[in-house]
């Protein structure tokens, strides 16, 4: 059986990519290993967000070259494959094949053709493709991600995804629960919704609130989360949907990427910040408790002092739980690229530092608040350190307590006894949590 060595970059999709991948080539015989020097075909699936995600994926093909026996294929998949295509056959004479997203389906015939000495880039953009009869394979567990649409239709200024991804579809309802269904009777209890503007979903027929009830009351499924949400896609359904769906848990990853409505009208996020504020009130009302994490942009063209101290202030008004925070990293072809005022280097990397410690300490403050209150988690395996175990709660906070390994995938109550700031230490409290449904 040939062996395929696969390598993921980038964001919770391209790992679902990979299980497609893995699958697709599955059914023409492929095995996976985890030595790339074991491998026949080595492929990384990439990302293209920002340079340096893109810079250590060719620091590691310069490293994963050396694995090249004759007749050992060499890929690279995923969107800075969608983004360079055939220039990076030029760029790395190593790379013998170059296939985008919407490519996976021709995935076998490449490397067959690739062994037969043929180098070849596959990024034709597939408006239709959902890979539906692709059985996508994953790695043993109670959780499991469910891609739900594919591409995006939002034209943020700075954002390289509409490129890599290509227009936004959505899969129809139907399959997704039958998906889900399928993980479920093989044990799966935590989905997982993924779409670039998830709640953008719509099907022709049915649309986010219907796919979060219906998802959510598959048999079996104590637990749906989604990402990333847009905050102009929460209709008043979907809010409803949320509340009145108990499997549906209490966090929401929230992008915002800027406080300031001058900021947010230079990236083309259709919103200002009242109207985010106004979206997070929304979600506190419809889910309380619910907690709320972010991605924020700092050095984006044209951003003043004035418009960071607005960033600053947002995230205390808001309250994050936590966020993901980057500095500006300009995109070839993107419209931000003709923006004048770009912010120099060194203050970009200063208010990336200042954002950091602002964020570090309001996540703190709300986390030593959760100190003393009792939660379900779902045990998900060893924790790195101390033997103990690691769990999740419904509003994703990692905790760690003590306990047996016949409690890895199964949900228990835990107290939270402290935090790092970040994390919780907690102590369980025993009785087991059966699975609905
Ligand atoms: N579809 C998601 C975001 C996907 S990209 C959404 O709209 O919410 C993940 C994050 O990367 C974005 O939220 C943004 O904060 C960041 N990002 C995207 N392009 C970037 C760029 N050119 N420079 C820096 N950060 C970027
Ligand atoms: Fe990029 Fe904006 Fe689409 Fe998100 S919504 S993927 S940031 S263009
Ligand atoms: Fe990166 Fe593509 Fe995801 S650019 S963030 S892997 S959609």
């Amino acid at each position: 059986m040939p062996r395929l060595y696969l390598e993921t970059y980038g964001c919770q999709m391209n790992v679902a990519d990979s299980e497609l991948i893995t699958g697709a080539l599955g059914r023409h015989g492929y095995e996976t290993t985890h030595d790339p020097g074991q491998a026949d075909v080595l492929l990384v699936n990439t990302c293209a967000i920002r340079d340096n995600a893109e810079q250590r994926v060719l620091g590691r093909m310069g490293e994963l070259k050396r694995h090249k026996r004759p007749g050992t294929v060499l890929g690279v998949v995923g969107c800075m494959a969608q983004r360079l295509g055939p220039r990076l056959l030029e760029r790395v004479p190593q790379v013998d094949l170059v296939i985008g997203p919407d490519g996976y389906r021709g995935l076998a015939e490449l490397i067959a053709r690739a062994r037969a000495g043929e180098r070849a880039a596959d990024v034709a953009l597939r408006g239709w493709e959902h890979y539906e009869d692709v059985p996508a394979e994953r790695a043993a567990g109670p959780s499991a991600f469910v891609t739900v649409q594919r591409g995006c239709d939002y034209r943020c200024t700075y954002c390289i995804v509409p490129t890599t991804r290509g227009p936004e579809r959505s899969r129809r309802l139907g399959d997704v629960v039958r998906e889900v269904a399928a993980l479920a009777s093989a044990g799966t209890t935590e989905v997982t919704l993924l779409g670039q503007t998830v709640n953008s979903y719509h099907d022709g027929v049915h649309d986010f609130a219907d796919l979060l009830r219906a998802v959510g009351t598959v048999s079996g499924v104590r637990r749906v989360r989604f990402t990333s949400p847009h905050p102009n896609d929460f209709s008043t359904r979907v809010l409803a949907a949320m509340a009145e769906t108990p499997t549906v848990c209490e966090h929401v990853h929230l992008p915002v990427q800027s406080g300031s409505s001058a900021v947010l009208k230079r990236m083309l996020r259709r919103y200002d910040r009242g109207a985010y504020l106004g979206v997070v009130a929304a979600l506190r009302r419809a889910v309380p408790g619910i907690a709320l994490t972010t991605d924020i942009i700092v050095g984006f063209p044209g951003e003043t002092d004035r418009d960071f101290a607005d960033t600053l202030s947002l995230v205390e008004a808001v309250g994050f739980d936590d966020a993901y925070t980057f500095r500006y990293s300009p995109r070839e072809g993107t419209p931000s690229l003709r923006l004048r005022d770009a912010v120099p280097d060194d203050v970009a990397r200063d208010r990336l530092e200042r954002l950091i410690a602002a964020v570090r300490r309001v996540a703190r403050r709300i986390n030593v608040g959760l100190v003393g209150s009792s939660h379900e988690v779902l045990v998900e395996g060893r924790a790195r350190r101390g033997g103990l175990l690691q769990g999740r709660t419904r509003s994703n906070k990692v905790t760690v307590f003590e306990g047996p390994e016949e409690w890895i995938g199964t949900y228990r109550r835990v107290r939270l006894t402290g935090t790092t700031g970040s994390t919780f230490t907690a102590w369980p409290l025993t009785r087991e949590l059966a699975v609905v449904g």
